[in-house]
C-alpha cells in the first residue's frame, strides 16, 4: 500500500500520483494537470504545519502544545500558558520568574502613545482604539522590522504581551472619561489589568481573588485557537515580513468582526433582545426561518460542544457567587437547553461556542459590551505571537499569496465616456 493519491483528469486521461503526508496532499501536486484547487474560506485547506494548538472538532478536544485545555484551565496561569505557547514547553520555576519579571517590566506605554489615545473621540469604540494603538506601537520600536533576528523578535513578543492589557485598559478609561491608571508592578498580570481598569482613588486596587482567577481562566481559554481568521491574518501579514505590531493590529482588526471575536458582544445584544425566557421559542423559530443566527452557537471546527464553553460555564458559577446572578444567564441556559434539543441545531451540529457564556461573565465583572472583543484580544496576543513566530521561522513558508479562479469579463476594448450606456438607455453620443 502506497501513501499516495492518484488523480486522473478525465478530460485528458492524464494521471498524477500525489504523496499523502500527515493526512494531507499538496495542492501543488495538481499543477502537473494544469489545475489548482478552489477552496473559498479555506474549508479544507491547510496553509501551515503547526506545533502549537491541536483541535479535534468532532471530539471536542483542544490542546496547547499537547496539554489539554481542561488541565491548563485547572492548574496553570495565563502568563505560564503564554510562555508555553511562545516557547513550546512549560517553564521551569526560574524561567517563569524571569518571564513574569520581563512582562511586568514592559507594561508601561510611551507617554506619546497615551497622548495619541487621548486624541480619540470621547465615544470611540475601545476595539478601534486598540487596533490603532497597537499599529502605532511599531513607530515607537522601529527595530521591530528586523523580523529575521531572534533577539529582536523576542523583545517585541514581551512588549506586546505586556502592553496590550495597558492599551486595553486605557481604551476603557478613555470611553468613560476617566484618567488613565498606570501599571502597578507589584500586582500579577491579571490583577494589574483589573487595577488599570477599575482603580479610582484607593492607594492600591485589590480585586477579589476568585474574580482574578476567573478572568485568568478566561485568558487561558482564549489564548490560542490554531488557524482561525485572526491567526491567519497575523501569519499572512507576517509573511510579508512586516513588523509584529502591524501584523497584530491586523489580527486584532479581524477579531473585531461579529463572526469572530465580536460574537460575545452579539450574544449579549441577542440575549437582551430576547429579554425573557418566555420569548425564546419565538426567537428560535425566527433563527430557523433564516432571520438571523443564534449568536454564540456553531463553529467552523467544533461539531461538538466547544470544550472552552464547558469550562466557562463553571467559571460563570464562581463569578456569580460573588457578583450575584446575571438575569441574562437564565435566558442563556434556557436557550442552550432548547437549542440542543432542536432538530435544526442537532442536525447541523451547532453547539455553544466559547462566546456564548464569556460575555455574561464580562458583564458581571462590570465591563461594558464594547470591551468584550478587547477582552478577547488581550490573551489572544500570546497565540497570535506564537503563530507569527512559527510562521516567520518556517523555512517552507513564503509570502502568502493565494491563487484565484478568474470568472470576470474576457478581454474587451475601452469605451469612451460619451459612448457608454446602461442597457436600454440611449447613449449620450446619439441623444
Ligand atoms: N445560528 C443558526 N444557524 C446557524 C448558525 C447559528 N449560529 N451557525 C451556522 N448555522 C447554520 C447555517 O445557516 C447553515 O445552515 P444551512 O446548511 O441550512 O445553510 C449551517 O448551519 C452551516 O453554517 P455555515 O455558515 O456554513 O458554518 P461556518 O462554519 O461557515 O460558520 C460560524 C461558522 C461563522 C461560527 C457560524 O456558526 C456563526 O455565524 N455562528 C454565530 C456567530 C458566532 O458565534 N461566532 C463565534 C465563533 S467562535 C470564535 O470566533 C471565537
Amino acid at each position: 500500500m502506497r501513501d499516495t493519491v492518484t488523480i486522473t483528469d478525465n478530460r485528458t486521461g492524464k494521471t498524477v500520483e500525489v504523496p499523502i503526508d500527515e493526512g494531507a496532499i499538496r495542492a501543488t501536486g495538481l499543477k502537473e494537470l494544469g489545475l489548482s484547487s478552489y477552496d473559498p474560506a479555506f474549508l479544507n485547506t491547510a496553509s501551515v504545519t503547526s506545533r502549537i494548538t491541536y483541535i479535534d472538532g468532532d471530539a471536542g478536544i483542544l490542546r496547547y502544545r499537547g496539554y489539554p485545555i481542561e488541565q491548563l484551565a485547572e492548574e496553570s496561569t495565563y502568563l505560564e500558558t503564554a510562555y508555553l505557547l511562545i516557547h513550546g514547553e512549560l517553564p521551569t520555576q526560574d524561567e517563569l520568574y524571569g518571564w513574569t519579571h520581563e512582562i511586568t517590566h514592559h507594561t508601561f506605554l510611551h507617554e506619546n502613545l497615551k497622548e495619541l489615545m487621548h486624541g480619540f473621540r470621547y465615544d470611540a469604540h475601545p476595539m478601534g482604539m486598540l487596533v490603532s494603538a497597537v499599529a502605532a506601537l511599531s513607530t515607537f520600536y522601529p527595530e521591530a522590522s528586523l523580523v529575521d533576528d531572534e533577539a529582536t523578535r523576542m523583545a517585541q513578543v514581551v512588549r506586546l504581551i505586556a502592553k496590550v492589557p495597558t492599551i486595553a485598559a486605557f481604551s476603557y478609561r478613555h470611553s468613560r472619561g476617566l484618567p488613565y491608571v498606570y501599571p502597578d508592578n507589584e500586582l500579577g498580570f491579571t490583577e494589574n489589568f483589573l487595577s488599570m481598569m477599575f482603580r479610582i482613588a484607593e492607594p492600591r486596587y485589590r480585586a477579589e481573588p476568585e474574580l482574578i482567577r476567573a478572568l485568568d481562566v478566561l485568558f487561558i481559554l482564549h489564548a490560542d485557537h490554531e488557524q482561525n481568521c485572526s491567526a491567519n491574518v497575523m501569519r499572512s501579514i507576517g509573511s510579508s515580513k512586516a513588523d509584529p505590531y502591524s501584523a497584530l493590529a491586523g489580527a486584532a482588526a479581524a477579531l473585531y468582526g461579529p463572526l469572530h471575536g465580536g460574537a460575545n458582544e452579539a450574544v449579549l445584544k441577542m440575549l437582551a433582545e430576547i429579554g425573557d425566557v418566555k420569548r425564546i421559542p419565538e426567537f428560535i423559530a425566527r433563527v430557523k426561518a433564516g432571520e438571523g443566527r443564534l449568536m454564540g452557537f456553531g463553529h467552523r471546527v467544533y461539531k461538538n460542544y466547544d470544550p472552552r464553553a464547558k469550562i466557562i460555564k463553571q467559571t460563570a458559577d464562581a463569578v456569580f457567587e460573588i457578583t450575584g446572578r446575571n438575569r441574562l444567564l437564565d435566558i442563556a441556559l434556557e436557550l442552550e437547553k432548547i437549542a440542543l434539543e432542536d432538530e435544526y441545531f442537532v442536525t447541523r451540529k451547532l453547539y455553544p461556542n466559547v462566546d456564548f457564556y464569556s460575555g455574561i461573565i464580562y458583564q458581571a465583572l462590570g465591563l461594558p459590551i464594547a470591551m468584550f472583543p478587547v477582552m478577547f484580544a488581550i490573551p489572544r496576543t500570546a497565540g497570535w505571537l506564537a503563530q507569527w513566530l512559527e510562521g516567520v521561522t518556517d523555512p517552507e513558508q513564503k509570502i502568502a499569496r493565494p491563487r484565484q479562479v478568474y470568472v470576470g469579463a474576457a478581454e474587451r476594448d475601452y469605451v469612451g465616456l460619451g459612448y457608454r450606456r446602461t442597457p436600454g438607455a440611449r447613449s449620450l453620443a446619439t441623444a
